[in-house]
């Protein structure tokens, strides 16, 4: 940060300014409309829920929740918490306005920014932005389906390809208990470190995610949780797939993921993109059966994802990938000489009351400094209306690409200026 400026950003917290926000909101904005057109409906919630919610809908033992919260007493005393993820909240507003008893399955998307007190680092950030999704209320796998092929779906219509899909089941609460002991006694049999060893006692499938290389090789026949699921989690596992495999949509399947909230069971899921470097986690999901029940609501299972924007920006930075269009205007109008504003910028109304991205030269630059900005704004026309224009009513419609130009009744301009841009 400059020593100049008394304030900057918060820690951690990434500021999109143009041109580079342009392909932010469109990033955002390709990746909703995937959601969109598979009939998710756009559910716009608080930032902030009551502490309570996360605690018990992420779990307590997590470090979202023990380690990243940015928890504080609002001033009449009670404790709140800007968001850590999606998920949580979705489902207290499901159940707050008895959506459960409605239609099912319910399916929603929503974009915006979440919280986590995190180291921050490249593509780790305290205020992250995401775009979810989450279809609540059916168990049918053709739905864990389609919840992975909206997010495949969304990353190619941003124009990636360089990531991975990764797929595993959690299995259901038949099968972990029985998992967890065997994983357990295994753990138990290792030379591994006390604060490791609490960790297997609390929580031993996150023992199976640690970094460190040595642990790793001592984990390398571990029972894994997709060798011991109960035949029902096996099926549905076999069959969404199956989905998988008939919607062409690519995954491998990585039996030792470990996410970060407590709440999935069965289906599981991360893209990767190696390109990204440690942060290389673009988006996340999966099935979470028990998550409405224990917040108070109908027994009813849901499954959705979060992915990451900021590192979806990252990534296509990353594979040279443009997104959106990444002009200012179409059409640039360059007003020359005292009087010719009013009439440039009638026009650039009338552009864009026809859909015509326009804008325009202010503060009565000369000729070649407007042009400049024309060119910089990256329009293909420009509207050029000097004196001799401003007299006989004509404007000069130039080709910013061929640099050849026509004199054209005022009148006339939208008309010639679609036939431009059409061809
Ligand atoms: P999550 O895996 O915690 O899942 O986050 C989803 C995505 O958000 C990550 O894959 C990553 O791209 C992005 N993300 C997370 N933390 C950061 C950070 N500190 N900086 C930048 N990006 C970050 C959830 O949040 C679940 N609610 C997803 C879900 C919805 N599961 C079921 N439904």
């Amino acid at each position: 940060m400059n020593q100049q400026v008394p304030f900057g950003a918060p820690k951690g917290v990434p500021d999109y300014v143009p041109p580079v926000s342009r392909q932010f909101a469109a990033v955002r904005g390709t990746l909703v409309a995937a959601a969109d057109r598979a009939g998710y409906a756009p559910i716009e919630l608080p930032v902030f829920e009551d502490t309570g919610l996360f605690a018990r809908g992420v779990g307590e033992s997590t470090d979202v929740v023990s380690k990243e919260m940015y928890t504080f007493a609002d001033r009449g005393g009670r404790s709140v918490t800007l968001r850590p993820e999606g998920t949580a909240g979705v489902m207290r507003a499901v159940i707050e306005h008895r959506l459960d008893r409605g239609p099912l399955p319910i399916k929603v998307v929503y974009a915006g920014p979440f919280f986590r007190y995190e180291r921050p680092q490249a593509g780790r950030y305290r205020q992250l932005q995401q775009v979810g999704i989450e279809a609540i209320g059916s168990d049918d796998p053709a739905l864990d389906a389609e919840v992975i092929a909206v997010a495949d779906e969304a990353f190619r219509a941003v124009g990636l390809s360089g990531y991975r899909l990764e797929l595993t089941s959690l299995g259901d609460a038949a099968s972990r208990p029985a998992y967890r002991e065997r994983l357990q006694a295994f753990l138990a049999d290792l030379p591994l470190d006390e604060p490791t060893r609490e960790r297997a006692r609390i929580n031993p499938l996150r023992v199976l995610d640690d970094k460190r290389p040595h642990v790793q090789e001592l984990l390398a026949d571990a029972p894994l949780l997709l060798d011991h699921l109960s035949p029902e989690s096996d099926d549905h596992f076999r069959e969404v797939r199956a989905i998988l495999d008939r919607l062409g949509v690519q995954y491998v399947l990585n039996p030792r993921m470990v996410r970060g909230l407590d709440y999935y069971t069965r289906t599981t899921f991360e893209f990767v993109h190696p390109q990204l470097g440690a942060q290389s986690g673009l988006g996340g999901g999966g099935r979470y059966d028990g998550l409405m029940a224990e917040l108070g609501g109908a027994a009813l299972s849901g499954i959705g994802f979060g992915i990451g924007v900021d590192r979806t920006l990252l990534a296509a930075q990353a594979e040279g990938v443009t997104v959106g269009d990444p002009s200012r205007a179409q059409v640039f109008g360059v007003p020359i000489g005292a009087g010719s504003t009013p009439v440039v910028a009638v026009l650039a109304g009338r552009l864009r009351e026809a859909g015509i991205r326009t804008d325009l030269a202010y503060g009565g630059r000369s000729l070649k400094s407007a042009m400049k900005q024309a060119d910089a704004s990256g329009a293909v026309v420009a509207l050029v209306v000097g004196d001799r224009e401003l007299a006989e009513n004509n404007v000069v419609v130039r080709d910013l690409g061929s640099g050849e130009q026509w004199t054209v009744p005022a009148d006339e301009v939208v008309a010639a200026v679609t036939a431009l841009l059409v061809d």
